[in-house]
């Protein structure tokens, strides 16, 4: 029988991958269900405890768009009191940047979609707009001395658009580099790229934006979002968004599912012989309370596997302590 421990690794394949939870976000923003905040803090205390060492917890947008964010501060303060824990936050403008700092954070992403069409849905602004707004707030962010993101959304294809042109991507990875973003983080938004298109698209950044300072977040609605990391993992990509539970989706494009489930991709990268700081146990855990939170069945791929693991586990454990009892 597997085990759920990682397969031994090589000197070189214990490279530090790190991965990023979004499901307090990417994964909270679409549910019509509400969590309390005492709720998504216990979350956040779940996600600490597996060894997740990078959330982002919360989006300090308008709460007319996304009323799940009502409470980002509070979250937010939720998720500071966990530190080392790094939590940050997306601001899509300065209000939204200003409310995130006076919450306390340190760490704020903006999003620009690629396309005209997916800007106007999400953020009501056309791309010029949207991008000159993530430069904004980037720079000001910067000029607060903030670590920041930008993501670019609908990299691969657009729900509206259809498939987005690298030019494109690069084009816009450039300006929102030039403004002051730490990191790019290529997004497949709506979970339509393969890993060819992945490496092709990565082939096309990585002369222009360094390799270490690009990230992936993937959505994993056609079943490809693991396939999707290995791939850009083969190109050198060390940092990567998912969420406990495969949780997630944007409201504002259709036919957007889930995230990459963090055990998913933590099982590929450990089993790969990388280091991820993180335990299945642990996600596991968290999956659970997610479940009792939104009151239905989450978890990725891998999760009924897990579940009869730690099933198998315990009830070794409690036939070890029987055995021990009865011998004494
Ligand atoms: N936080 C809170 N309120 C905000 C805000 C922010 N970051 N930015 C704007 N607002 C408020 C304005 O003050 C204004 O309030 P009022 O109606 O009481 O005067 C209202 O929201 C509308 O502001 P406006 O500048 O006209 O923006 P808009 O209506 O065009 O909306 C966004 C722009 C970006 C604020 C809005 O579309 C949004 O929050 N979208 C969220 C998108 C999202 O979360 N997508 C998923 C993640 S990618
Ligand atoms: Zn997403």
């Amino acid at each position: 029988m597997t085990t759920i421990r990682p397969v031994p690794a090589s000197a070189r394949a214990r490279e530090r991958v790190v991965v990023t939870d979004v499901a307090l976000r990417d994964g909270r923003q679409n549910q019509p269900c509400y969590v309390a905040t005492a709720g998504k803090a216990a979350f956040l205390r779940a996600l600490a405890a597996a060894g997740v060492s990078s959330v982002e917890a919360a989006s300090f947008v308008s709460p007319k768009a996304v009323p799940q964010m009502a409470d980002a501060a509070e979250v937010m303060a939720e998720a500071l009191a966990l530190a080392p824990l790094r939590a940050s936050a997306l601001a899509p403008n300065l209000k939204g940047l200003e409310r995130a700092i006076a919450a306390g954070t340190r760490e704020i992403a903006v999003v620009l979609s690629c396309t005209d069409t997916m800007n106007l849905k999400n953020i009501n602004m056309s791309l010029a707009e949207a991008s000159r707004v993530s430069c904004e707030t980037l720079r000001a962010a910067k000029a607060r001395g903030l670590t920041t993101r930008g993501y670019l959304a609908v990299a691969f294809e657009c729900p509206f658009e259809g498939a987005t042109p690298a030019e494109r991507v690069l084009e816009l990875g450039r300006v929102l580099l030039d403004a002051g973003a730490d990191e790019i983080v290529v997004a497949d938004t709506i979970g339509a790229a393969g890993p060819a298109g992945v490496q092709q698209l990565l082939r096309r950044l990585m002369p222009h934006l360094p390799i270490d300072r690009l990230g992936l977040h993937l959505h994993d609605t056609r079943g490809m979002g693991v396939a999707n990391a290995y791939a850009g993992l083969e190109l050198g990509i060390r940092r990567f968004d998912a969420s406990v539970g495969g949780l997630g989706g944007c409201p504002f494009a259709p036919g957007a599912s889930g995230n990459v489930a963090t055990e998913d991709l933590v099982l590929m990268l450990e089993q790969s012989g990388y280091s991820t700081g993180i335990s299945l146990p642990g996600l596991a855990a968290a999956a659970d309370l997610a479940e009792e939170l939104l009151g239905r069945p989450l978890g990725g791929h891998c999760m009924p596997w897990l579940r009869r693991q730690l099933g198998a586990s315990a009830q070794r454990a409690s036939v070890d302590a029987t055995a021990g009892s009865t011998s004494r």
